[in-house]
């Protein structure tokens, strides 16, 4: 990957994702609903696409932490899913993701939140120093201080539990 020296700061903008989706049958439980293992994987790709634009890296999946699914998606439901990089650290980057789902007549409902941190690589898969993020909306600031403490928290957590 090309990016060795390319390690300035970035905007949270530069590197934010917006993707839809719809619901199809084949996507669902037995129940009809949105199979939640699939729209992991969905958001798993989109949080990708953050980090890999941010860092201009190889990137892949570290943790995925923090995921709530809060209501239910239906067939047929279009699902936006949203993902930006909350912060950079040396090699890291903790990637925020809401989900939001639609259907006709009916209001956007947030259906799904999670943070996914992924690790830039080099060809051998080592890991590679990542661009400083530069938070500018009051959002972004919060999520930004906040992403410093969630990451103690979960480097805390594998240490003590695996
Ligand atoms: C990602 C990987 C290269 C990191 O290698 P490593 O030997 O753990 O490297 P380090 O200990 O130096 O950690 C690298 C970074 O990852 C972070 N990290 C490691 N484990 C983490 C975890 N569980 N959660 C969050 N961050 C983590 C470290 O804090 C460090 O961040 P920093 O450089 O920003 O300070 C290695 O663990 C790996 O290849 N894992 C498998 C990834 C994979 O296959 N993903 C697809 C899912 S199927």
């Amino acid at each position: 990957m090309p990016n060795k020296d390319k390690i300035e700061a970035k905007t949270v903008q530069e590197s934010m994702v917006e993707s839809t989706d719809i619901v199809h049958p084949s996507d669902s439980n037995s129940y009809g609903f949105l199979f939640g293992g699939h729209l992991v994987s969905l958001m798993d790709k989109v949080a990708c696409t953050a980090a890999f634009k941010h860092s201009e890296s190889k990137v892949t999946t570290v943790s995925i932490d923090g995921i709530h699914f809060l209501r239910p998606a239906p067939v047929g439901t279009v699902l936006t899913i949203r993902a930006s990089v909350n912060r950079s650290f040396n090699s890291s980057m903790e990637i925020g993701l809401s989900v939001s789902a639609w259907k006709p007549g009916q209001k956007s409902e947030a259906i799904c939140r999670a943070y996914m941190t992924f690790v830039a690589i080099d060809d051998q898969g080592l890991p590679q120093k990542v661009p400083a993020i530069i938070p500018e909306t009051p959002d972004q600031i919060r999520r930004y201080n906040n992403a410093e403490i969630r990451r103690k928290t979960r480097l805390e957590l594998k240490e003590k539990l695996l």
